[in-house]
């Protein structure tokens, strides 16, 4: 058995038992929200603050925008940065842009930005990290001899395992992998508003944290080490011909920054350690995700700053039109999709309640022989009538949010490669995130709330299904609805504290 097939089987959550964690949140060592290196001198960012282009405008071909310190600042704002602050009592905490399990957010983003494009020094590019509640780059090195194509960056994201393990024990690796997914896609919707292309650079995860200097184990607790994801250029106009062996070959000192100590204590788990390294030499895959048409037209910066995970839903108020779900659904659209989607449909107008699947690839999903199969619009097929609030809550942990909503889904990934080949296995999960942030959008823009499900009864599902190892398995819940807000939580502009906006 390949280590990602014992991960997957290990970590997975039974009514009668949880994956191996803590069993309780110990909350005197929850880590620090934010990676930041000491001593580094910081750019502070601006950003703009009045995109005029509205949702259906987001994805559509437009001009590029000049890529300055201004722009290069909200592209990082409308991916990674803050999108507001919560409040209740004496406590408050920042939400981003991007989605995260937990609010903990362990991916972080590096960026390679050419001097020319700070300040038209010709020569050099900085290394910095993006430190996301000062909207600031850390500056971690210079590389004076490296360049890259002409009005291009590149970012490198990468994980803290650590951050999830605190919360998740065993299963924290899925969930890196999830928020992995869910900030690649906030990257690219960010590249579409300013008319910029993102192409995944040919680096194996080891040859993206080298170039920013992740490797340096002397600059990290042992416990908080990152590990890098991916390396994507950022450019005007689609690029080709980036030369890799100059980033493969370029020189890399030992950086002076440590970085901060996110936690004082630590659980261990060894099976991620084994995951982490499993993916190390591999590169991951991004499949492309084709411009859909919108019908929102709310102010794209809107529906990206307001994305909010529901944490209920009115379940009177929780009735989609059926205009809604084909535009959910057609947003999830990739080429060499791995996953399709099964969904529990509580309240869509023109739909009778019941099981659907949403078939996103190309191979076959066999399930159980007595679905229906019942082609009700193009790859929308009924398998099976009835009320299943109480199925999608019980899979879902028993969460009410699954049976509240207006209908919820399970992300059902192919696994044949995916559990002899660890990287497959990890892009599974990547894709189920990315397109995670995408239907948070989607809904947002059209009215609707959504919250990502990572705690699900795993075999549960399976067992409904006749789904079976090695063909296929869950990865990921989500849920879509009209949300009941909680009004004893106050939500405030986020970036007072820098008193520039
Ligand atoms: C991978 C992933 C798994 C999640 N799992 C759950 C879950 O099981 N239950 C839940 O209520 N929220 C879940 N969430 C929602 C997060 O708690 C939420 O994204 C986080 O609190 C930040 O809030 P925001 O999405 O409003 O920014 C999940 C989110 C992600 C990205």
């Amino acid at each position: 058995m390949s280590i990602a097939c014992s991960y997957h089987e290990q970590t997975k959550h039974f009514y009668n038992r949880y994956a191996k964690s803590l069993g309780y949140l110990d909350w005197a060592h929850k880590p620090h929200p934010y990676r930041s290196y000491e001593g580094t001198s910081k750019i502070f960012l601006s950003w703009e603050a009045d995109f005029q282009s509205s949702y259906n405008e987001l994805f559509a071909n437009k001009p590029p925008n000049v890529m300055d310190e201004k722009n290069v600042g909200s592209f990082f704002r409308y991916a990674l940065g803050l999108a507001a602050v919560k409040r209740f009592g004496g406590q408050s905490w920042e939400l981003r842009v991007n989605a995260s399990s937990g609010n903990l957010h362990p991916t972080e983003a590096y960026c390679l930005l050419p001097q020319a494009i700070l300040n038209n020094n010709p020569v050099g590019v900085k290394v910095c990290h993006y430190h996301s509640y000062l909207h600031a780059f850390e500056e971690l090195h210079t590389y004076e001899k490296l360049t890259l194509p002409k009005q291009s960056f590149l970012v490198v994201l990468s994980s803290v395992v650590y951050k999830e393990m605190w919360k998740y024990g065993e299963r924290c690796w899925r969930y890196c992998a999830l928020d992995f997914g869910h900030a690649y896609r906030a990257l690219e919707v960010s590249a579409s508003l300013h008319g910029w292309h993102l192409s995944p650079l040919d680096l194996s995860e080891r040859e993206c944290g080298h170039l920013v200097g992740l490797d340096q184990k002397e600059r990290f607790e042992e416990a908080e080490l990152e590990g890098a994801d991916i390396a994507v250029l950022v450019s005007r106009t689609m690029q080709n011909d980036i030369e890799l062996d100059a980033l493969r070959n370029v020189e890399v000192p030992l950086f002076d920054a440590p970085a901060n100590r996110l936690c004082s204590y630590y659980q261990k788990y060894e099976i991620v350690e084994e995951m982490d390294a499993a993916t190390k030499e591999a590169v991951v895959s991004v499949g492309f995700m084709p411009n859909i048409s919108k019908s929102s037209e709310s102010k794209a910066t809107d529906v990206i700053l307001n994305r909010r995970s529901a944490q209920a839903f009115e379940r009177e108020k929780s009735k989609m039109e059926l205009h809604v779900l084909f535009e959910l659904l057609s947003g999830t659209k990739m080429e060499n999709a791995r996953l399709d989607l099964v969904l529990y449909v509580h309240n869509v107008e023109g739909l009778v309640p019941g099981v659907y699947l949403y078939k996103r690839c190309g191979s076959p999903l066999e399930l159980k022989e007595e679905f229906l199969y019942e082609e009700v619009a193009p790859g929308l097929f009924l398998l099976a009538l009835g009320n299943v609030r109480i199925h999608a809550k019980n899979f879902s942990c028993m969460q009410d949010i699954a049976s509240q909503s207006a209908l919820a889904i399970s992300m059902i990934a192919e696994c044949e490669e995916a559990i002899v080949e660890p990287i497959r296995y990890k892009e599974r999960l990547f894709e189920a995130g990315r397109i995670g942030q995408q239907l948070y959008l989607d809904a947002t823009s059209l009215g609707y709330s959504a919250t990502g499900i990572g705690c699900f009864f795993d075999d549960a599902i399976h067992n409904f299904l006749g789904l079976h190892l090695p063909n296929r398995q869950v990865v990921y819940n989500f849920t879509v609805g009209k949300a009941l807000r909680d009004t004893r939580l106050q939500t405030l502009p986020p970036y007072a504290h820098l008193k520039r906006h």
